[in-house]
């Protein structure tokens, strides 16, 4: 391969509706079912990859930068991990500098690590000579986090949980694109920083010593079959109800681990009896949530301003970002 070829990805972070919460394998990040989600513009990850002799810092590593500083030993770790699964692939055995900019508040439960591995995962791939085929850039995504599978994918995805060992078919792929359908995700954010306990190890936790686990699992073939049925006939009180639920019982499921894991506040109540308030007064929002506090509110693009507004008046809300859908994992520039 040539000697000190660059790419720089861009990823948008995506929110899902129906939620991934288990794995059926964790050396390779297998999901327990499938799940389905929406990628969004504007909020997620620019990465750069160079693979070079001279690309390490001064011990030979991969260099990581975030937003322009060295990154914290757990996350360049992380990176260098997902790097080693790049270099195999490729055959290469170069040191890497990786710089990733986010335009998502880091692990504030607004999936970073979804936007962030697909972004690496497409800049890495082809920085290293390697030209994959979507579902195998989606299954290389998967690698680094489960979420970030979906975002290589636009607009509604679906990703697959697969019953191959060796995950080759455990990938996302396209249910509508970014423009089939003109829905906004209204992001009430209740708290500022970082989220208590990250969503990896919070899963395993579930997994192990939720009694409920079992029929959270059990639950969201079906729900992932309704999603999909209402995305296809543009049903938004169908998808908002099934979105809702999806959420409420993953959330159950964690709320049920020993130690109970509880990422709500008191403002996600709030941001949620505001929709139903909303929803009273005939302005269709439904909600989700992810492992932190935050609620996100799908309603269609006439509604979005109404609703954000509705919101942002909720005691303990600090901020409502409103979202559009936003395209798959793009090559931004390539030298
Ligand atoms: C609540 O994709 O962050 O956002 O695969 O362990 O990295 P790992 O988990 P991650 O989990 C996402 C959990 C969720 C639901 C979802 O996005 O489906």
């Amino acid at each position: 391969m040539p000697e000190s070829k660059r790419a720089k990805a861009v990823a948008g972070t995506n929110i899902a509706l129906v939620k991934y919460w288990g794995k059926r394998d964790t050396a390779l990040n297998l999901p327990a079912t499938g799940s389905l989600s929406l990628t969004l513009a504007g909020l997620g990850s620019e990465t750069s990859v160079r693979f070079a002799h001279d690309a390490g810092g001064s011990d030979g590593r991969d260099r990581v930068l975030f937003g322009g500083e060295p990154a914290w030993p757990l996350f360049a770790n992380r990176v260098r991990r997902f790097l080693d699964l790049v270099r195999a692939l490729a055959k290469i055995d170069l040191p890497a500098e990786v710089a990733t900019v986010n335009t998502v508040p880091t692990a504030a439960g607004l999936a970073s690590s979804a936007s962030g591995f697909a972004a690496l995962a497409l800049a890495a791939s082809r920085a290293a000579g390697l030209r994959l085929s979507p579902a195998e850039l989606s299954a290389l995504a998967r690698r680094g986090s489960g979420s970030a599978a979906r975002s290589i994918v636009g607009g509604f995805a679906e990703m697959a949980a697969g019953t191959r060992k060796d995950g080759s078919d455990a990938y996302a792929h396209s249910i509508a694109d970014e423009n089939a359908w003109d829905v906004r995700l209204c992001v009430a954010m209740t708290a500022a920083g970082e989220k208590t306990v990250g969503s990896t190890a919070a899963m395993a936790l579930t997994e192990r010593t939720s009694p409920y686990y079992a029929a959270w699992l059990s639950t969201v073939p079906g729900d992932v079959a309704e999603a999909k049925a209402a995305i296809l006939a543009r049903d938004l009180a169908r998808l908002g109800s099934v979105a809702e639920r999806s959420a409420t019982r993953m959330h159950a499921a964690a709320l049920a681990a020993e130690p109970s894991i509880l990422y709500w506040n008191p403002a996600t109540l709030a941001a949620i009896a505001t929709l139903k308030e909303l929803r009273a007064g005939g302005t269709s929002a439904y909600f989700t949530i992810d492992a932190g506090p935050h609620v996100k509110a799908l309603c269609v693009s006439a509604d979005a301003a109404k609703v954000a507004a509705a919101l942002a008046a909720t005691p303990g809300v600090v901020r409502v970002l409103t979202v559009a859908p936003g395209p798959g994992a793009q090559i931004m520039s390539e030298d």
